[in-house]
């Protein structure tokens, strides 16, 4: 395993999230800076700085080194004081309790789905809103082999229609539908850069295996969320203000705790857009 020599590198847990001091990531980071930073982000999924002296312009900048910028299409927050400008930021509404409060890999729904984010905590209850992470990747390899060899070729519909679709009138639906159809990912994902296999089901958005009838689909979902749900691959962050995660959203998924209303958490994010996920053929 390669060193850091840019920043220093305290690991969470042995499989998944780090903590990253030494850097500001406001400041001008170099291209070897980013470059261990990417590795990083491969090798351990979720990335935390501490204690960031940075503003929603420098925000986005870091965020821009890494792609092309999205928006979310549900949640085009207008806080006081946001502007068009900063239309890629994706504020915690500050009155609301939990949302997402289910594992989930953000916007899976997409036909490319972000590959990462940058969540910034702007304001953070005295105690409570965690943020948990759980590794795909580590979850796949301890899966019994029987279990790999049948999933390994399958591929899973996922939609928002269950989720956000849930909160919104029928002809809002009917409106965004044609735009946002049910799409298809394979369920075990190939990442590029490494080769490594990830699970890419998940609670919140995959509504089916395709394929396969529907007992077997539950069945093969249930367990396989059973089995990333474990403890074993769960990171968990304790927010401070001006705390940055930087997670790879094809590798891990997340779940926001809520526990903490009618305490307010105001979080800033800026998601990068992704690939297609490429399956294991
Ligand atoms: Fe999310």
């Amino acid at each position: 395993m390669l060193p850091y020599t840019r920043f220093t590198l305290t690991p969470t847990t042995p499989t998944i999230g780090a903590e990253i001091s030494g850097i500001q990531l406001s400041g001008q980071l170099s291209d070897e800076t980013m470059s261990e930073l990417r590795r990083a982000l491969l090798e351990w999924k979720v990335l935390f700085f501490r204690d960031q002296t940075i503003d929603r312009s420098e925000h986005r900048d870091f965020a821009s080194r890494w792609g092309s910028l999205e928006q979310h299409p549900f949640f085009k927050y207008t806080q006081p004081g946001q502007s068009e400008a900063d239309i890629v930021t994706l504020a915690k509404d500050a009155m609301t309790g939990g949302v997402e409060n289910n594992w989930h890999n953000d916007v899976s729904w997409h036909e490319f789905p972000s590959f990462a984010a940058v969540l910034r905590a702007v304001e953070v209850p005295p105690v409570g809103g965690d943020t948990l992470w759980a590794d795909t990747g580590a979850a796949y390899e301890l899966l019994p082999e029987g279990i790999k060899e049948r999933i390994d070729q399958l591929v899973a519909e996922h939609d928002w229609i269950n989720s956000f679709g849930k909160h919104m009138d029928p002809s809002t639906v009917a409106k965004l539908r044609p735009q946002f159809p049910a799409v298809r990912h394979p369920v075990v994902r190939v990442i590029p850069e490494t080769g490594r296999k990830v699970l890419f089901v998940n609670l919140s958005f995959t509504q089916r295996i395709v394929g396969v009838s529907e007992a077997e689909s539950d069945e093969l979902l249930t367990l396989l969320y059973r089995h990333v749900h474990r403890p074993e691959f769960q990171v968990r962050l304790k927010w401070r203000t001006n705390t940055i995660a930087f997670w790879d959203n094809r590798t891990c998924q997340h779940y926001a705790a809520s526990d903490y209303f009618p305490a307010r958490r105001v979080m800033d994010r800026i998601s990068i857009v992704g690939d297609r996920p490429v399956g294991t053929r």
